[in-house]
């Protein structure tokens, strides 16, 4: 029957048409955002990726955001906020805090901070800690989406636990279509990598998850930033597996191999692979972070044996990209 719970999985049966609609049609953030309000799922782009999101204040509509992805729920969400002064009823901002806060929001920056007692956050949303990552995304179609639905909209990357990231509306629908109540369409994510991720709960700054804002931009505001200890990840969505397309993936390729399609990077690419997408062709990382995913996505077809990579400089958005580049060539335990 349309629209019934499987109470066993928490998905719903749909059974009606496409859930994807332009975000520029009439009253379309509208529909959106009453459907968050009334606890249902939807998704809808930010500047690095599109988002899965669902009313952070709302138990169950936390829950189905962690069954439509499948993801295991130890690993917590992100919650979106419009801005510094929403994220301080969410969360504890010390000096240093308000001031990353200021100067790169709104933008692709996520904080973990203490979570305020009287949050009003689901407590899944965070998985249990006494921390909660908080983001103000730049995008429009988010901004707008959070203005009109007024609450904390928490929002993980839209695709199944452990895959590509989304940056089109259409790789949303292919990845969990069939689980959510809509698709907010605004074309092609601009950043294409999902948002740096830093940990200011505790005296030293953690970088947990790198990306465009660098770790660089982020010592000149802070002072020393430290890196994840190895042993524990204190980020939980960081595994050493994640982003993982189907095929096996080869790292600082320079030839081929048989049956290999190619990642290029820069000017020239070495000859004899099936295909090739260039990520870049003058080397500019942004532009190669913003084609990533989407790239990543249209090689990973049973056609070729592998998709290999050409090598990419390990600085500024360079380490964003090969970070999710080295998580996506391991292969799942
Ligand atoms: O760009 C982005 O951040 C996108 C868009 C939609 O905003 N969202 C996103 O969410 O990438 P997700 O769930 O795919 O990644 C969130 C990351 C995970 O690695 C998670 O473990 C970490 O943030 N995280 C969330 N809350 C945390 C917390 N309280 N402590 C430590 N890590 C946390
Ligand atoms: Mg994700």
């Amino acid at each position: 029957m349309p629209g019934q719970r499987d109470p066993g999985r928490g998905c719903r049966d749909r059974g009606t048409a496409v859930p994807l609609i332009s975000a520029a049609a009439p009253r379309a953030i509208n529909r959106a955002a009453e459907l968050v309000k009334a606890g249902r799922l939807v998704a809808f782009p930010t500047e690095t990726v599109y988002g899965l999101g669902g009313d952070a204040t709302n138990e169950r509509a936390v829950a189905e955001i962690f069954a439509a992805k499948g993801r295991p729920r130890f690993n917590p969400l992100i919650v979106h906020v419009r801005g510094l002064a929403e994220a301080e009823r969410l969360a504890v901002f010390d000096d240093h805090a308000r001031r990353v806060a200021s100067r790169f929001w709104p933008g692709p920056l996520s904080l973990v901070l203490p979570r305020r007692g009287d949050s009003g956050l689901s407590l899944l949303a965070s998985a249990g800690l006494d921390t909660v990552a908080v983001r103000a995304p730049a995008h429009e179609i988010a901004q707008a989406l959070l203005r009109e639905t007024g609450r904390p909209i928490a929002a993980p990357s839209a695709n199944r636990s452990g895959r590509i990231s989304p940056t089109e509306a259409t790789h949303v629908f292919e990845e969990i279509g069939d689980r959510i109540d809509l698709i907010l369409d605004g074309g092609r994510t601009p950043v294409g990598l999902e948002s740096t991720v830093l940990d200011l709960s505790d005296e030293t700054p953690v970088l947990l998850r790198p990306g465009t804002v660098t770790s660089e931009q982020l010592t000149e505001l802070l002072g020393p930033i430290a890196a994840p200890a190895e042993d524990r990840p204190k980020s939980p969505g960081m595994l050493a597996s994640h982003y993982a397309p189907s095929l096996p993936l080869r790292l600082e390729a320079v030839s081929a191999q048989f049956g290999e399609a190619l990642l290029a990077f820069g000017p020239e690419a070495p000859p004899g692979f099936a295909e090739v997408q260039w990520l870049t062709s003058t080397g500019d990382l942004a532009e190669a972070a913003a084609n990533l995913f989407a790239m990543l996505r249209r090689l990973d077809r049973p056609l070729f044996t592998g998709i290999a990579v050409m090598p990419i400089p390990e600085q500024g958005l360079g380490r964003a990209i090969n970070d999710r580049l080295r998580r996506a060539a391991t292969r799942p335990l």
